[in-house]
């Protein structure tokens, strides 16, 4: 039997944790009366096309053009580098995070399974300018993968223009097309139109797959390959969550559960909600988790037009480093949080704390232990103290972190935020927020066409002296 991510909600509830704060079996059953026509709505929107993410972990078109082109640039690829933001670049460090040893880069070559990763989501001159100095003599075996879906985001055009003159400048035309992939609209955008111009090597974002909903193609799978994770093994592990995400029977479905749930706490007074694995390896899907939960839920309209300012607000931690930064404030600050662990029962590694000096025989009681008893023992240390203050404690539950629990809990996470979106009558799949801010760094950058917006934003560029101390 194939390992599968459980999800427990048992400590949510009124009987864990009181009717004031814990859900009662009562709006349980109302909240599921709610979900079900929408569990329903939402499997019959995917058969109509339009929800084209939900098809990803099927195609065997892109896996194959992603593992061709894998193949083809391993000669050249021992730096895999990312160009891109957001759901361009997330889902790729999550990834890589998750599945490749921590020390994964600084390995030798016969010692890595692919490529080392970098990826810059940033345009950080201190932070790019020193990745640059360091990869100058070394540009005929890296890679590098340009990723956007609209082809004009700014940070990326910009990266992407410095890496450009870069390679033409050492490499000549031939050696800036052997060592750019482009990832982006098939027929839209400026990108796209470079990649058509030069005859770069191309994947595409497929056609309405937003970025935060991509990681599941060319977008977060190329990279992944390219640094010798076992791809097919995420989109099974995605096919296999599909199933279990689809049922229409509420109690046998987690995102219908973990959706139901994070609603009703988020019109119960609990409008944060922390995800924080107890797993090092896990820490970067909390991040990816933010950017899907916080683009696709936080809208000021619902589908009827009606101004609504929701959205629950994702917070990422990290067990057990923030038992001791966050979570004086998670008991005894105010009770507005619903908490998401992530626990993993096997770590690759058996580690064995040593026997304690006789001098120091308080620390006999670690002696001997696994750390990874230590660790999920320290998560349930840490939820029994939040439910001692009454506060609502999800888990999900990995035997371990391998690409077929990962491509789970992707799914997972994105079919939740389906039904979230659905619960709150919400658009989950567009951004017009973020859209502005892109445009006005167009106008405040002189791009054409932007004149009238850089006009708007000049108030915003003076500083008020009398304000500045
Ligand atoms: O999820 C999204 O749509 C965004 O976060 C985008 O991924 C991000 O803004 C980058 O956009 P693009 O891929 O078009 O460069």
């Amino acid at each position: 039997m194939p390992q599968q991510i459980k999800l427990y909600y048992k400590n949510v509830t009124a009987d864990i944790i009181g009717p004031e704060h814990g859900i009662t079996q009562e709006q349980l059953n109302q909240i599921t009366e709610k979900t079900d026509p929408l569990i329903k709505k939402i499997n019959e929107q995917r058969k109509q096309g339009k929800t084209p993410y939900r098809d990803l972990p099927y195609n065997e078109s892109i896996a194959k053009a992603v593992k061709n082109t894998a193949a083809k640039i391993k000669n050249r690829c021992e730096n895999f580098v990312v160009l891109g933001i957001g759901g361009s670049a997330l889902g790729n460090i999550a990834l890589q995070t998750a599945l490749n040893p921590y020390m994964h880069n600084l390995l030798d070559n016969n010692k890595r399974k692919g490529a080392r990763l970098f990826v810059f989501d940033n345009v950080d001159p201190a932070q790019f300018g020193s990745f640059l100095e360091w990869v100058s003599d070394k540009l005929n075996k890296t890679i590098f993968n340009v990723i956007s879906k609209s082809g004009e985001t700014a940070e990326t055009a910009s990266q992407f223009l410095i890496i450009r003159k870069l390679l033409l400048d050492r490499l000549g035309p031939d050696g800036f097309k052997n060592q750019v992939i482009a990832t982006t609209d098939a027929t839209g955008g400026t990108l796209r139109k470079i990649v058509d111009e030069a005859q770069l090597e191309s994947l595409e974002v497929p056609q309405g797959v937003g970025g935060r909903f991509s990681v599941l193609s060319a977008v977060g799978l190329l990279s992944a390959a390219a640094c010798g994770i076992d791809i097919d093994q995420i989109l099974a592990g995605a096919r296999d969550m599909d199933k279990r995400v689809s049922d229409t029977d509420f109690y046998k479905n987690p995102a219908a559960i973990n959706a139901a749930i994070n609603y009703h706490y988020y019109n119960h007074g609990k409008r944060n909600s922390v995800m924080m694995p107890y797993c090092y390896a896990l820490k970067d899907f909390a991040d990816w988790y933010r950017q899907l939960w916080a683009e696709s839920l936080g809208k000021a309209q619902d589908l009827a037009g009606k101004t609504v300012h929701i959205g629950p607000t994702p917070i990422k931690a990290l067990g057990t480093t923030d038992q001791h930064s966050q979570v004086q404030l998670y008991r005894e600050g105010p009770n507005d949080k619903i908490f998401t662990f992530l626990q993993v029962q096997n770590f690759p590694a058996k580690l064995t704390i040593g026997p304690a000096p006789e001098s120091d025989p308080q620390l006999g009681y670690l002696a001997g232990a696994d750390m990874e008893k230590l660790l999920n023992s320290e998560k349930i240390a840490t939820e029994y103290a939040l439910l001692c203050d009454k506060r609502p404690c999800l888990t999900i539950t990995f035997d371990s972190v391998n690409p077929y629990t990962v491509g789970q809990f992707i799914y997972l996470y994105e079919v939740t935020t389906s039904i979230t979106g659905a619960l709150f009558n919400i658009n989950p799949y567009d951004q017009p927020a973020v859209e502005l801010g892109k445009k006005a760094t167009f106008a405040l950058m002189g791009r054409e066409g932007y004149e009238e917006m850089a006009g708007e934003i000049q108030p915003c560029t003076k500083i008020d002296d009398s304000f500045l101390v």
